[in-house]
């Protein structure tokens, strides 16, 4: 049978590599594109593993619409190529506000480059990575797909919503490319064989990364930003999400983009239930059975006070829902960190 191949853009990355093994799952052939800016080639020793061959892979800066669309030709020749699936992108919010050209310039000149290369090769399925912070803080909570686009608290959202538009334009302008925007909320764990998972570059910046490296001593007690929100217990409140489901949710949504004669959709990933800070560390505590050492902080500026998923829309239309707890992310989470140590 002739392959089904699938464009994966960052595919080294967290969310990237898990999409990558559940593709390779769902019998499609991922071709995993990644310059290592955020990530390592161990990662693709570990997809090796779980899936049981070398994944097809080419270090390349996806703004390099040349070279691009020669890949993107030659897996043509070779089968068919399914779609592209973009998750390579920069994303740390505080560095954004640092640095927001390099945010531009990579985030929006790599999307504008993929639309390029994807219209030279014909390819006609695109699903974007977005972000839930295209909302801001919204008014009414769950948060659906028609709460309005607020302005950017970041470059980095402002990335985020630009590409939005943009991939919202090629497809108004271009009737054979469609596209799912898929609009993340917090995802979180790791693959259950703790072969694949959120790499530690640096200082973390979100919540799981730190608490875990917190909880095995590598770093100072945790702060949890502000104690004084109005929510049940004064904490910040997410939706946290396992990336395995968050996987599931691409391989639904290229299904779903072949099937049917779509445009441009945007769809919420989210588990549809809002914790609170204080909620994790407790979850995390009972699930793994540690304490995790944790302080009270100011609160950390840009931070909304509570947002999550109304993701009715993805099961109506993608069939597609979380499978895992709370406690399966934040388990697998752990055995990642416990990995990471040995
Ligand atoms: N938090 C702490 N202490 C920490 C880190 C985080 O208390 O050391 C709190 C935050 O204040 C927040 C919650 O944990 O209340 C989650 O914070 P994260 O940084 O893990 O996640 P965010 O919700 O801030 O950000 C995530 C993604 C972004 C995306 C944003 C959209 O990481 O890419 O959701 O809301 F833009």
């Amino acid at each position: 049978m002739a392959k089904r191949f699938v464009i994966v853009t960052g595919g080294a990355g967290y969310i990237g590599s898990h999409t990558a093994v559940t593709l390779h799952e769902a019998g499609f052939t991922p071709v995993i594109i990644d310059n290592f800016s955020n990530s390592k080639p161990e990662v693709l020793e570990g997809i090796a593993k779980i899936i049981g061959e070398i994944p097809e892979f080419h270090e390349v800066d996806c703004r390099s619409q040349s070279v691009m669309t020669d890949i993107f030709q030659s897996y043509a020749a070779q089968g068919e190529v399914i779609g592209v699936i973009h998750f390579a992108a920069y994303k740390a919010v505080g560095e954004s506000v640092k640095k927001p050209l390099e945010y531009f310039e990579n985030n929006i000149g790599s999307t504008v480059a993929l639309l390029g290369a994807m219209n030279a090769s014909g390819i006609s399925n695109l699903i974007f990575s977005s972000s839930c912070t295209v909302y801001g803080q919204p008014r009414k909570i769950p948060v659906n797909e028609n709460a309005p686009i607020l302005t950017a608290e970041s470059p980095y959202g402002f990335t985020k919503q630009a590409c939005e538009r943009l991939i919202k334009d090629a497809c108004k302008s271009n009737a054979s490319l469609s596209a799912c925007l898929l609009r993340y909320f917090n995802p979180i764990g790791a693959h259950p064989s703790a072969l694949i998972g959120e790499l530690p570059l640096g200082h973390p910046s979100n919540l799981i990364p730190y608490l875990t490296q917190a909880a095995a001593g590598l770093r100072e007690p945790l702060t949890v930003f502000g104690n004084d929100y109005p929510t049940d217990d004064g904490t910040c409140v997410r939706d946290y999400i396992h990336v395995l489901d968050l996987a599931a949710a691409h391989v639904a949504a290229l299904q779903w983009l072949e099937e049917n004669d779509a445009s441009c959709e945007a769809f919420n990933l989210g588990t549809g239930q809002g914790k609170s800070v204080s909620e994790v560390i407790q979850a995390f505590e009972d699930a793994n059975g540690i304490v995790v050492p944790y302080i009270y902080g100011p609160r950390r500026s840009g931070d909304v006070t509570a947002i999550f998923a109304d993701a009715a829309k993805a099961q109506r239309e993608l069939g597609w829902k979380c499978e895992r707890s709370l406690e399966d992310s934040l388990r697998d989470a752990w055995r990642w960190q416990k990995k990471l140590a040995e």
